[in-house]
């Protein structure tokens, strides 16, 4: 089969590899119908994700049918529409138990595309299938759906969830990527009074306003600080969610809160940040982090089902997924292609399930 291949910092191939096999009993394989790109992945081909090997095969967000179910799989069987979630769960350990998947000690959490072979791919083996995949109700397509699997239920979750947005509150998204877009999307569930998004890219700010934000500000250009204490009589945001993972927006998103509000952090960081203590100690503000569990799918696919959210606006750009490596240029130079989400589709998309003759690897 053919695959995106993660070859070492900046290398990467659209490789002809060995199908995958069933390894464990709760395995199932998955024909990809659709897949898209993170901005993760290029944090990987940037050589910033260590534990990702080269060799490894890319991507934790796919649609697929399945082909093969392992022996010990119940509830999903060849033929089944399902959706992969870039967190999987073991279902049995301590952090699975309490719904906290994306911690799971039991071989699950983030390992698509990471710790194991990803779904940019035309096949797929994915573990856990019982605990971790999700079946698609006949009346979705994939691309309604395929957002599910990492950028909503992320900044729901993350942002919105740890946020605790409330009717009529304030809330300041500062970074307006995908993540801050779908934080914009699900924060409108709560109706808040004012959704302000902050961005230093006029292009993503634009978005914002398609995406539901009642105000923007180019922070490269006005003081974001000044335009929300205006907007709040000098008090601040009921809640902030940082949406980009460097330390100047998280210090920014804590001097946007108001006495007793939320500061939500989403972004991934890789440098420390400063916490300026002495001027929040005496703030009463509530400060979260987090790493996506993905709880949330079920709940957000019956929003999607019954029209209340709708995740159409983030496929910009559509290729056959033989075409991965034009995805990839197009989805990292975002700044000229104005690329939110990559849609990739399999040449067999959406038929029935294919005949294989990878055998099973545990019997
Ligand atoms: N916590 C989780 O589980 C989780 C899951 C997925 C992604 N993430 C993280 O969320 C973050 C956002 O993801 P994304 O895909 O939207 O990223 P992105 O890079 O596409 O978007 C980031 C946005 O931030 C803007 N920006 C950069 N510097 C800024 C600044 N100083 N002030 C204001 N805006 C600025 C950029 O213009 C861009 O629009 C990333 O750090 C990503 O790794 C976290
Ligand atoms: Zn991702
Ligand atoms: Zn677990």
């Amino acid at each position: 089969m053919k695959a995106l291949v993660y070859h070492g910092p900046g290398q990467r191939g659209w490789d002809s590899v060995e199908d995958p096999k069933l390894v464990d009993p709760t395995d199932i394989i998955v024909r990809v119908d659709t897949t898209t790109i993170c901005g993760t992945d290029l944090h990987i081909l940037k050589g910033d994700v260590p534990e990702t090997v080269p060799g490894t095969i890319l991507g934790h967000e796919a649609v697929g049918i399945v082909e093969e179910a392992g022996p010990g799989v119940s509830t999903v069987e060849r033929g089944d529409r399902v959706l992969m979630s870039c967190v999987s769960s073991c279902g049995r350990c301590r952090f699975c138990k309490e719904g906290r998947y994306g911690q799971c000690i039991g071989g699950g959490g983030w390992i698509f595309g990471h710790l194991i072979n990803g779904l940019q791919a035309e096949y797929a083996r994915v573990p856990f299938a019982d605990t971790s995949v999700y079946k698609v109700p006949e009346q979705l397509t994939d691309e309604q759906v395929l957002f599910l699997a990492d950028i909503l239920p992320t900044s729901y979750e993350v942002g919105v969830l740890n946020g605790m947005v409330s009717p009529g509150d304030l809330v300041a998204i500062v970074g307006a990527g995908p993540i801050g877009l779908a934080a914009i999307l699900t924060a409108r569930l709560y109706t808040p009074g004012k959704i302000v998004a902050i961005d230093l890219a006029d292009s993503r700010l634009e978005s914002a306003e398609r995406f539901g934000a009642d105000l923007t500000i180019n922070n490269g250009r006005e003081d974001a600080v000044a335009k929300v204490m205006e907007l709040t009589d000098g008090l601040g945001a009921d809640t902030a969610f940082e949406a980009v993972g460097v330390p100047a927006t998280f210090e920014l998103a804590a001097e946007l809160i108001r006495p007793g509000g939320r500061l939500a952090n989403i972004g991934v960081h890789g440098k420390p940040a400063s916490l300026h203590l002495e001027k929040l100690w005496i703030r009463d503000v509530t400060i979260t982090t987090g790493l996506v569990d993905t709880f949330s799918i079920p709940q957000l696919m019956r929003l999607i089902a019954s029209g209340r959210l709708d995740p159409s606006l983030f496929a910009t750009h559509r290729f056959p997924l033989d075409d991965t490596m034009t995805a990839y240029d197009t989805f990292a130079d975002a700044a000229n292609t104005n690329a939110l989400k990559v849609v990739l589709s399999g040449a067999a998309s959406q038929g029935a399930p294919t005949e294989r003759t990878a055998e099973a690897a545990y019997v």
